[in-house]
């Protein structure tokens, strides 16, 4: 019954240019920009890695996404569905990027979850109580709290995919993602504004804490640092792009025959980098101003321990700085959620025939089961694991650990192979080109499809087990 309403009716797909590239930029804006960017300039020498990641943004970055949104739109297929249609034989890796997002979802919606309780504690004037000693901790290892607002989060998501492509996710990305950049820009240029003086007496600015970030610090820069440099760029500009997840050639699948493909991809990376970079002059001054360098630091403890710190001693502006900030990161949470789910629910809607309605049902019932195990992995579940990479983890790291670190990059060579050797570059170019549109990096295109992208993921593979450690 389902799959004859289903396969009656025709492709939901994105209104508009501008649709499709703030729900693609929506996905690709995501945590990895507000909590891992910031972190990696100020380590990795400033102004080196802003360079660094911008060269492989327009060259590796690049050509990875175009060839997802490709592959999407030129199969008009889900990522379960679309790499059989490209090759018989290769439905195996439509398997692969349908397993990333399931992975990937349940443990997103626990974390947007964590967002939630901050944005409601600071909607509620009682920011002050996110910086007593423990209070994070105290959060996620208690019993209820984490699965109520992962629940919350998991609400929001579900009736956004549930609404369907143009009147969910279209529609509120042309809401979100605007009002996200304004208040990252407006934070930003409030974080230069700041100057502080510790109790030791010394006095730092924002615009100090500026500096550092965009001016190259070529100090004890060796050529192994500067290869550690580049490692960290490149693991970092594959995962916010949303590269290998299965969500853009979901997306690309939704985008207008007769839209310009390269044109929207270019802004997608634009939109993606420019808040990256407005991120990191909203943090790094920030964080400078009150605490130096040393205050830094990626992950949960950036923005659930160490801004809020920021936050409280801004006084009462503070807390309405808090309070926007934890808005703009749930905006940016939810809007990469929806991709995530989106890619799994297309897969059911394309492989079983399912109705967008059971899709969607099923799938976030499935995954909020595996989110409460995940919620339990700081409680009843709690234990720790040494990763490969050094890092000890509970379930949410090694859920973390396995699609990122492994099964992403795999996804991704594995992309490079099936493009560029077996179906080769030219059935992406004709796509790209297909309104005989000009496509000027096309030489530049094939040359990273074929050699250069391979090699890339392969390092971030090799990276992933600690080789460069
Ligand atoms: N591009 C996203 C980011 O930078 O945070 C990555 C992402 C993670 C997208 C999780 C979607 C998702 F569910």
């Amino acid at each position: 019954m389902d799959s004859e309403k289903n396969l009656s009716k025709p492709r939901n797909s994105f209104t508009s240019s501008i649709g499709f590239v703030l729900a693609a930029a929506g996905s690709a804006v995501g945590l990895g920009n507000i909590w891992r960017f910031p972190y990696l300039a100020a380590k990795d020498g400033g102004g080196i890695f802003l360079f660094i990641y911008l060269i492989l943004a327009v060259t590796f970055g690049f050509a990875m996404l175009i060839t997802e949104v490709a592959i999407g739109r030129k199969t008009q297929e889900s990522p379960l569905t679309a790499y059989k249609k490209l090759n018989s034989k290769w439905s195996f890796l439509g398997f692969f990027s349908f397993i990333v997002p399931f992975i990937i979802y349940p443990y997103y919606c626990v974390i947007g979850g964590w967002v939630m309780k901050y944005m409601f504690t600071y909607l509620a004037f009682l920011g002050e109580v996110t910086t007593e000693e423990g209070f994070f901790t105290g959060f996620i290892t208690s019993q209820w709290q984490p699965i109520l607002y992962t629940v919350i989060f998991a609400l929001c998501c579900f009736i956004i995919v549930y609404k369907g492509v143009e009147r969910g996710i279209e529609r509120y990305s042309k809401i979100l993602m605007p009002i996200l950049f304004l208040i990252v820009v407006f934070i930003a240029i409030y974080s230069l504004t700041l100057k502080h003086t510790d109790a030791d007496g010394v006095t730092r600015t924002g615009l100090q804490g500026a500096s550092i970030y965009f001016i190259p610090n070529f100090k004890g820069l060796t050529f192994s640092k500067l290869l550690y440099i580049i490692v960290d760029a490149l693991g970092q500009l594959f995962y916010s792009l949303s590269i290998s997840m299965g969500i853009m050639v979901a997306y690309g699948s939704y985008m207008k025959k007769e839209n310009n493909l390269g044109k929207s991809v270019n802004q997608i990376e634009i939109f993606d980098t420019g808040i990256a970079i407005l991120a990191g002059m909203m943090i790094i001054p920030a964080v400078f101003a009150f605490s130096g360098t040393d205050g830094m630091s990626a992950g949960p403890g950036l923005i659930f321990i160490t801004l809020p710190k920021v936050f409280l001693s801004l006084g009462k502006f503070g807390t309405f700085i808090g309070l926007i900030f934890f808005v703009m990161v749930m905006f940016a949470a939810i809007t990469s959620a929806v991709s995530i789910l989106e890619a799994i629910v297309s897969s059911m809607i394309d492989r079983l025939h399912w109705s967008r309605k059971k899709a969607v049902l099923v799938m976030s019932s499935v995954a909020f089961v595996i989110s409460i195990v995940v919620c339990l992995g700081y409680n009843k579940f709690y234990f720790e694991y040494n990763l490969p990479n050094g890092a000890v983890a509970q379930i949410l790291d090694i859920f973390d650990y396995v699609s990122n670190n492994i099964l992403m990059p795999v996804v991704g060579l594995l992309t490079c192979l099936l493009i560029g050797w077996v179906v080769k570059p030219k059935t992406i170019v004709d796509e790209i080109t297909r309104n005989g549109e000009h496509f000027a990096r096309k030489t530049l295109y094939i040359i990273m499809i074929k050699f250069l992208c391979p090699v890339l993921l392969f390092v971030i593979l090799l990276a992933s087990f600690g080789i460069f450690r």
